[in-house]
């Protein structure tokens, strides 16, 4: 069973400065979620009951967003607003523990991946980058918890690529593809056009054996100078195996201005309190720009 959950929050999400100056980019809202709260969720429906957050130096908000708000929930009370109060009580779902370690420097994937090591110990656990934001029923995290019980070893969530922007992926060299699952012996992190082995990318949800903390403790540097996710999975197929999952449902990269814009108005034309209003919104727009 895959109880434990890591998830990396200590970059600086300079690509959408300047939302991001002061405010992590993990609690940018997605309609009125932020997207920390999504990652919790989908793992929380995963069946993960432990999630170590990886912080850094300014990101304490991302903590205290699930922790009780004794001030603010007493005055829900009083008002009587029930709804906003349960909504305000559960940023962390029933059942599941939220604690943080920190990255010391911001040395890269890998090494986040590796600070939370005491908290994650020697069992297989989930990564989650909440950046990547993925809605899916059930959410990939669940199917690919599904999926883990018959493939074992490392499993990453998979998604093709134009090959253009395979620089900016973790690419998978496949073996065989057998339905929604490829086999994979290498895995390169951001390889040019040229030599990639595929383009099918990594996208933020891993499933990893324990054994990839043997090489991530070694502190090699790989791809742009930084300890590298990535580089500790491929050394370690041999021992374990590599999977890709092709996961049901839309992942939007939400640490671009285009892919977060794009998680808003799919979920806003979803969401019960703005849909309506949204798709009127839209429709409204389309009738001005052909006009
Ligand atoms: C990271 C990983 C990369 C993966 C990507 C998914 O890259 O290093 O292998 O494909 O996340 O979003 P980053 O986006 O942090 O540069």
């Amino acid at each position: 069973m895959i109880r434990k959950a890591v998830l990396p929050v200590a970059g600086m999400g300079t690509r959408v400065l300047p939302a991001t100056k002061v405010l992590p980019k993990e609690l940018l809202p997605v309609v009125d979620k932020p997207l920390i709260q999504y990652a919790v969720e989908e793992a929380a429906e995963a069946g993960i009951t432990e999630i170590v957050l990886v912080t850094a130096k300014g990101k304490d908000l991302l903590v205290d967003h699930f922790d009780r708000s004794p001030e603010l929930e007493r005055q829900l009370e009083e008002r009587g607003k029930t709804d906003l109060l349960d909504i305000a009580r559960s940023t962390c779902p029933r059942g599941v523990t939220i604690t943080a370690v920190r990255q010391p420097a911001p040395l890269g994937l890998g090494h986040a991946v590796w600070c939370a090591r005491p908290v994650v110990g020697d069992q297989p656990f989930a990564v989650l980058l909440p950046d990547d934001l993925i809605l899916g029923r059930p959410g990939a995290l669940k199917q690919m918890v599904d999926q883990w019980a018959d493939t074992r070893g490392h499993l990453v969530a998979v998604e093709n690529v134009p090959l253009e922007h395979v620089s900016r992926y973790g690419i998978l060299d496949v073996v065989e593809e057998r339905g929604q699952v490829a086999r994979a012996r290498g895995m390169v992190e951001k390889p040019r056009p040229e030599d990639a082995p595929s383009t099918l990318s990594v996208i933020g949800r891993y499933i990893l054996d324990p054994v990839v903390f043997d090489v991530l403790e070694r502190r090699q540097k790989g791809q742009g100078g930084e300890i590298q996710l990535t580089d500790a999975i491929a050394a370690t197929i041999a021992r374990v195996g590599l999977a890709g999952l092709r996961f049901q449902g839309t992942r939007y990269d939400c640490g671009t201005k285009a892919g977060y814009v794009a998680a808003i108005i799919d979920q806003a034309l979803s969401h019960p309190d703005t849909a309506a209003a949204v798709y009127a919104h839209i429709q409204a727009l389309n009738i001005r720009r052909a006009a």
